[in-house]
């Protein structure tokens, strides 16, 4: 079992092949840019996942799929058929995740700054849960719950203050970050949710950062919301939240799945929480792998022996790079000897930091020839952005 998947794309005769389609086939009849993606690799993955829940002590689960990650309808539409529900933090990936046959009763909102007009259409559709994140937004959806004569069912994010080793701007699960209450919060609202008397409590959910490839932290926020759950009788789900990384990066040290969640299946046992339903908020690493961005060599250019390759798709197509420095492999589509070449693998928007790639290696690549940006699955198309008056990035689907 690989730690990071990716089956689905292949060199067959030094050409890239999806699912044993050949890339060819593909930038015949479409515009380069694009976000190519695989069924297969999207089942394989979700697999891992299923795989090491039914052999964990768990005895009910759910897997609440992170939209932000990507919402393209194929997806979505693979996701609902497969019983998966839905992590969404604003209106418009809520109406979505319904559209595309998510039903309400598997669907979590979280995100700390939800509006009045969101609560009112959560509520009424009567969504799993609203994942709440401070004192004034439980208030909010109880007055609102108040108005519709209705009920709303809620859990409490707590902020377990701990610190999760990925990039600062993904992590979320210490006191400084605007994320979850802290413990004598969460412990004011439990103790006073006979106030709250539109307001359900069903449950705790914590999430503490995204790309996270050591368990530790992860483990350590599992057990400190263990603890607070033991005395909290009425819960009926523990949410453990998403993050678990994939190996970008040949040095990435990504975990096996199955390793995430056996740690935190033995957890939920070492204190006595089996019955209680486990939901999973995975984004990435259910799609990374899903997808490569495939783009074509506009030109190629020396600066006295610093080597550009000037790709169409920018920054703007595929932003991870330019926002986080995040490594993302560039391969050519088509596999050559000789004539290397060591250049910076940059995009047509004007900005320096538009750039996919410094000092990588090539083989004989022209002008005209085609590479891919590989992992570009979760968190690609669904931050791109039409910056520079480009059009919007096609999505091609295996
Ligand atoms: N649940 C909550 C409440 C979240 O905020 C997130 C991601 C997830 C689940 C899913 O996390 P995942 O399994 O995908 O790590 N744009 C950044 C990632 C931002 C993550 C935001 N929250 C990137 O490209 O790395």
């Amino acid at each position: 079992m690989e730690k990071t998947s990716r089956e689905s794309f292949t060199f067959i005769d030094n050409v890239l092949h999806i699912d044993g389609v050949s890339i060819d086939k593909l930038t015949q009849n479409h515009k380069t840019p694009f976000y190519l993606y695989s069924k297969n690799q999207l089942q394989r993955n979700l697999n891992f996942y299923k795989e090491a829940i039914a052999d964990s002590s768990m005895s009910k689960t759910l897997i609440c799929f992170a939209l932000k990650a990507n919402n393209h309808p194929d997806i979505l539409r693979f996701i609902a058929q497969a019983g998966l529900g839905a992590d969404v933090v604003s209106g418009g990936e809520l109406n979505h995740a319904i559209a595309h046959g998510i039903p309400a009763h598997k669907i979590v909102f979280s995100g700390v700054g939800k509006t009045t007009d969101e609560i009112e259409n959560g509520i009424r559709l009567g969504i799993k849960s609203f994942n709440v994140e401070s004192i004034d937004e439980l208030e909010e959806i109880n007055n609102m719950a108040k108005e519709l004569g209705m009920k709303a069912n809620i859990a409490i994010r707590y902020n377990p203050e701990v610190k999760a080793r990925t990039h600062h701007f993904i992590s979320t699960g210490y006191k400084t970050h605007k994320f979850g209450l802290l413990e004598k919060d969460l412990s004011y609202l439990v103790n006073n949710m006979k106030t709250y008397k539109y307001c359900t409590l069903k449950g705790l959910a914590i999430h503490i950062g995204s790309q996270l490839t050591d368990l530790s932290a992860t483990n350590e926020a599992v057990h400190k919301m263990c603890k607070l759950a033991k005395n909290i009788p009425e819960l009926e789900f523990l949410d453990v939240g998403g993050g678990l990384g994939v190996s970008y990066h040949p040095d990435d040290k990504a975990p096996l799945v199955f390793d995430y969640i056996d740690g935190i299946s033995q957890i939920i046992s070492s204190h006595g929480l089996d019955h209680i339903e486990i939901v999973f908020e995975p984004g990435r690493r259910l799609v990374a792998t899903t997808s490569v961005l495939i783009s074509q060599v506009l030109r190629l250019k020396e600066s006295d022996g610093h080597n550009f390759i000037i790709l169409d798709a920018g920054m703007n197509d595929f932003a991870r790079p330019s926002l986080y420095s995040a490594y993302h492999k560039v391969e050519q589509t088509h596999k050559k000897l000789n004539k290397p070449l060591l250049a910076d693998v940059v995009g047509p928007i004007c900005e320096s930091t538009d750039c996919f790639g410094t000092n990588r290696e090539f083989n004989n690549l022209n002008k005209g020839d085609y590479v891919m940006i590989w992992d570009t699955g979760a968190y690609g198309r669904t931050m791109a952005s039409n910056y520079n008056m480009r059009p919007a990035t096609e999505e091609i689907f295996i």
